[in-house]
């Protein structure tokens, strides 16, 4: 079992499979996008496989691969079949922007993959043109019909963004009326590749729940599942529910579960912190197994008791540069 200090077990891990993007959304990377890792750097498949195999061992039950839009790199799938494979693995799924995604979804359904995360802020074409500099919006929503034909589960998440789509929050919900999905409103947080820092976020939780209910004065709260990141709720009578995810005001330190890996190796055991290992080294050292399961289960074990505080007093050398697309959210 992988613990940390402060009594927390470690059973998820978030992998990052690149940092490349087909979308440009400014809160999360400039234009020109950022300084992409060449090829050497990335991990390669095979050192995905091996880590994932050896954290799973170590007693990681879930994965969620995050972009991005995971299928942005060359063979994704087959490393996705490969992975969905290994011994105790109990939840695969994925965060993408889902541009790529819809011809594949057969094949997610195929290997076992009963949910998926997509990102999407807007409904609107012109919207989604501003806010990710792409003209994508027709192949998202493509891959959201197809997840919900494959009956795979899916859960929106929409940044919510002062002067960009504030008035998409009452549409947004509207979806939960027909479709049996979750659509989940984000904070936004400073991780847009620019190191802009704002001290006060202009839609918070409050905000957000308040200009739901103004509209929806019925929605009632439903129970949050185990470690959700979304306070969630429900309108009587549609099919989805609504939740939504204080990801700037809270902090989900007390009961995290997580361990983050970049497309490069690096292990953060904190959104808001450093990397604390470089795994692909490791593995190209040559080390073995039980020396790459000893390094990781330490560097687990000193995992931040608190990044968000720590964050939030600037007590820690600041993320702020670094992009979404390289952390994977
Ligand atoms: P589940 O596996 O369903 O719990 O997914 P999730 O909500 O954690 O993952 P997703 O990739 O959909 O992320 C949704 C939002 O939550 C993104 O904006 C993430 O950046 C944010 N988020 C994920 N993990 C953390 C965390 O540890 N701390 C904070 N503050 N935000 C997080
Ligand atoms: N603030 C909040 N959420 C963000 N995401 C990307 N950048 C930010 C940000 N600056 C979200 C994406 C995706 C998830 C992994 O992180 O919308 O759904
Ligand atoms: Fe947008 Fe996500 Fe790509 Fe960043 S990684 S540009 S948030 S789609």
């Amino acid at each position: 079992m992988l613990l940390d200090k402060h009594g927390r077990k470690v059973n998820y891990l978030r992998l990052a499979v690149t940092d490349r993007c087909n979308l440009r959304c400014f809160y999360c990377m400039p234009e020109e996008g950022i300084n992409w890792l060449g090829r050497k750097e990335l991990m390669t498949y095979e050192e995905m496989l091996h880590i994932s195999a050896v954290l799973l061992k170590m007693g990681v039950e879930k994965i969620r691969i995050t972009g991005g839009e995971p299928f942005v790199r060359k063979d994704f799938m087959s490393f996705l079949t490969s992975l969905s494979k290994l011994q105790g693995l109990q939840e695969l799924t994925m965060t993408t922007n889902g541009v790529l995604t819809a011809p594949f979804v057969p094949a997610l359904k195929k290997i076992g993959v009963r949910s998926i995360n997509l990102s999407l802020d807007t409904l609107d074409r012109n919207r989604f043109f501003a806010i990710t500099r792409r003209d994508e919006l027709p192949r998202v929503l493509e891959t959201m019909e197809a997840l919900l034909q494959h009956g795979i589960a899916v859960k929106l998440n929409a940044v919510v963004m002062e002067g960009k789509n504030t008035e998409d929050i009452l549409p947004l919900v509207e979806l939960t009326r027909d479709l049996p999905i979750s659509v989940r409103f984000i904070e936004e947080m400073p991780f847009n590749g620019e190191g802009n820092h704002y001290a006060n976020l202009t839609w918070d939780h409050f905000r957000i729940l308040d200009a739901i209910r103004e509209k929806f004065p019925e929605i009632k709260k439903v129970p949050d599942p185990p470690f959700s990141t979304s306070y969630n709720y429900q309108i009587p009578g549609h099919k989805g529910n609504v939740g939504v995810i204080a990801a700037y005001t809270r902090s989900f330190c007390g009961t995290c579960n997580r361990i983050r890996l970049t497309p490069q190796g690096a292990l953060q055991t904190c959104l808001y912190g450093d990397s604390v290992l470089n795994v692909r080294d490791l593995m190209r050292s040559g080390l073995d197994e039980e020396g790459l399961g000893a390094a990781v289960a330490k560097a687990v074990w000193e995992k931040e008791k608190d990044g968000w505080e720590a964050e939030k007093k600037q007590s820690v050398q600041s993320r702020l540069n670094a992009s979404m697309a390289t952390i994977g959210g």
